[in-house]
């Protein structure tokens, strides 16, 4: 199989998986849409299915639930649960905390960005990292502190970033 012809069926491939995720969507709105109060339990399957909450995907539970836009996008942004990006293999949290902050935190944050070539609330492009802020992650004593999925690292300092990141 020649590169372009692989490349085509990446492309038919991902374009049938997208609609069968919307379709999926669809039955689902469809089986909630005259109950009332059920937009988050639709939000929640919704995410499931897709993996995440992007713009098209509230659109078409906003048109398909009757409520407009910006008040299925408020409930998406309100809860912490939901997301807007596919969630990457590995998410690394950032403390912001006093603490954290006061002994460099955001020289962490800028350092990381740097690495990963994305800003905060952002994914890299291959999935792999997300960045995000935190609160105080209860280890102030040995600030400043990111977790990456499970594991803290404590006592970072902008040095140690790329070293941190080349374990995962
Ligand atoms: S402020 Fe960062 S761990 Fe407490």
């Amino acid at each position: 199989m020649s590169e372009d012809t692989k490349q085509a069926k990446v492309v038919i491939d991902a374009a049938a998986e997208e609609k069968e995720k919307l379709d999926a969507i669809k039955k689902v709105i469809e089986t909630y849409r005259d109950k009332p109060g059920c937009l988050i339990a639709v939000l929640h399957l919704a995410q499931e299915i897709y993996g995440c909450l992007p713009l098209h995907v509230q659109q078409a539970i906003a048109q398909g639930m009757g409520e407009t836009l910006s008040h299925v996008s408020g409930v998406v942004s309100f809860y912490s649960y939901f997301s807007t990006l596919p969630r990457a293999q590995h998410a690394i949290k950032i403390c912001m905390g006093t603490a954290c902050y006061v002994r460099g935190g955001k020289r962490i944050v800028e350092r990381l960005e740097e690495e990963l070539g994305i800003s905060v609330g952002e994914s890299t492009p291959d999935g792999k990292f997300s960045i995000a802020i935190t609160r105080c992650l209860g280890a102030c004593g040995l600030a400043p502190v990111l977790m990456i999925d499970e594991d803290v690292h404590q006592q970072v300092n902008p040095d140690k970033v790329e070293k941190i990141l080349s374990k995962y």
